[in-house]
């Protein structure tokens, strides 16, 4: 009996075999997946999930005008944009149309104070980070990242949301920013000869100094 009192069991030597041989593989795991933008790229792409209430941005942002930021209030200053309580519906529903069929579980959801289970669209994995104020702020709108959600009867995924395509942009954000008051409005397109339009976007860089992180610690904390 001396030092070496604790003797690892046999299995040990299995395992540091394995971990030498993850930290070897793990580096070029890794290679691939940034030089491929390794995950799939379409996989969610169309995704459009039943929704308890057949509410329709469509007719209450593209037909009746309303914000996004109405109803998604902390878009423009958290990193997750929260989606609308019972209380914000009936700001108007109390009134408009309150005997409709397709309203009945926004009643109960306001009479038993539960909230509506609205099924998520987009789910990006954990382990990435992501953060809707830093891109509002810089002026990139919804449709870059969305689509055209005000025409969209059933919202469904528009853009693949994968490291491949978060990276196409920062690597090259400048087509996609804008002025402020038009980060919210979706239908807006640049009207100008194609050189004015890369003044104006350029304009827009400079203006809020936009440089977006391409180093993994960007995405991944
Ligand atoms: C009257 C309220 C209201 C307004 C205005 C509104 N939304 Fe929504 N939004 C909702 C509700 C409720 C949901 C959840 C149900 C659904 O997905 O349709 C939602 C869901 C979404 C989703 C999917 C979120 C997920 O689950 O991943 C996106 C994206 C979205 N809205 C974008 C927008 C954009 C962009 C605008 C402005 C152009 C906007 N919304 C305006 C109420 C609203
Ligand atoms: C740069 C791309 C980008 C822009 C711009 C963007 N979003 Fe998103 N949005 C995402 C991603 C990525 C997710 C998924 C986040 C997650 O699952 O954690 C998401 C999720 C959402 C959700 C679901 C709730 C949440 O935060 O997970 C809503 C609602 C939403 N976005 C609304 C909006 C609205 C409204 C705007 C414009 C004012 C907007 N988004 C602009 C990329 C973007
Ligand atoms: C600013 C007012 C306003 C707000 C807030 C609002 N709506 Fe509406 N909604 C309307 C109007 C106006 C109509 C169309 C009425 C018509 O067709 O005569 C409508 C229509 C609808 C319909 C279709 C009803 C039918 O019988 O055709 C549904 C479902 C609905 N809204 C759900 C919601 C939900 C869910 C929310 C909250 C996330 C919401 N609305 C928030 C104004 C509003
Ligand atoms: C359409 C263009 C675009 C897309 C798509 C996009 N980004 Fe960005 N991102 C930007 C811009 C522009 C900024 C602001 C950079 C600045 O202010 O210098 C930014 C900033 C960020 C920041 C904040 C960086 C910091 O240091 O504060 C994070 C985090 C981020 N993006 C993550 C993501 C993730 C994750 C995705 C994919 C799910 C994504 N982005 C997709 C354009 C984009
Ligand atoms: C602009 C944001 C962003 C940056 C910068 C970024 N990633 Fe990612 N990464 C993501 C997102 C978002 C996902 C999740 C994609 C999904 O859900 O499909 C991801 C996924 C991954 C995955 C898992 C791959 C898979 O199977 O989906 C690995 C590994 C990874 N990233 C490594 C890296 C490394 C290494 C770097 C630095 C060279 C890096 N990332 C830089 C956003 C980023």
């Amino acid at each position: 009996m001396g030092r070496y009192h604790y003797v690892f069991p046999q299995w040990t030597n299995k395992l540091v075999v394995l971990l030498v041989l993850g930290m070897a593989v793990a580096p070029i795991y890794v290679v691939f997946v940034v030089a491929y933008g390794f995950s799939p790229d379409t996989t969610w792409v169309g995704y459009k999930p039943e929704q308890p209430v057949p509410f329709s941005h469509k007719l209450h942002v593209g037909q009746l005008g309303m914000d996004c930021r109405y109803c998604h209030t902390t878009v423009e200053h958290a990193a997750h944009a929260a989606v609308p309580p019972t209380q914000t519906c009936m700001n108007c529903h109390t009134q408009i149309l309150p005997e409709s069929d397709k309203l009945l579980p926004v009643w109960d959801s306001y009479e038993t104070g539960e909230p509506i289970e609205w099924i998520k669209v987009h789910n990006s994995a954990d382990y990435a980070y992501f953060d809707h104020s830093a891109h509002i702020q810089a002026g990139v709108s919804c449709v870059s990242c969305h689509g055209r959600v005000d025409r969209m009867e059933v919202v469904y995924q528009a853009e693949s949301h994968s490291m491949a395509w978060c990276l196409e942009c920062h690597r090259n954000p400048e087509p996609h920013l804008r002025a402020p008051d038009k980060v919210f409005d979706l239908g807006w397109t640049f009207e100008g000869s194609s050189q004015e339009k890369d003044d104006y976007h350029a304009y827009w860089r400079d203006a809020n100094r936009i440089q977006p992180g391409q180093d993994c610690s960007v995405c991944h904390r």
